[in-house]
């Protein structure tokens, strides 16, 4: 298998209600996956874009966060009408979306 293009992985993790780091999947973190394979899908770019289920990114306040790789770029608070615009924008043109950047300055650094 050849490497894909990108390959964003989004953070699906659950902690029970209430704690208090908060969960990404208690930010609708399914349906932000759903609608990236949903999109690819229908735009037969399936072979060269793929998207994963991830754990904890730990940045939880931050969620629900994604990681695009091969660059490492990292995203936060994303939505589902957040999919297309990355996928458009960043995947197919090469232009991060800034404002949903999570680390701009110093990629890779969590929060912790
Ligand atoms: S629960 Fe998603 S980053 Fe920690």
């Amino acid at each position: 298998m050849d490497q894909y293009k990108k390959h964003i992985f989004i953070c699906v993790n659950e902690r029970p209600k209430g704690h208090e780091k908060g969960s990404c999947a208690h930010r609708n973190a399914e349906a932000v996956f759903r609608k990236f394979r949903a999109e690819l899908s229908a735009r037969g770019l399936g072979n060269e874009y793929k998207a994963t289920k991830s754990g904890c990114l730990a940045s939880c306040s931050t969620g629900v966060n994604a990681v695009v790789y091969p660059e490492g770029i990292w995203y936060k608070g994303l939505v589902e009408d957040d999919v297309v615009r990355i996928i458009e924008e960043h995947f197919l043109a090469g232009r991060p979306v800034q404002e949903l950047r999570l680390f701009q300055e110093q990629e890779g650094k969590l929060e912790g």
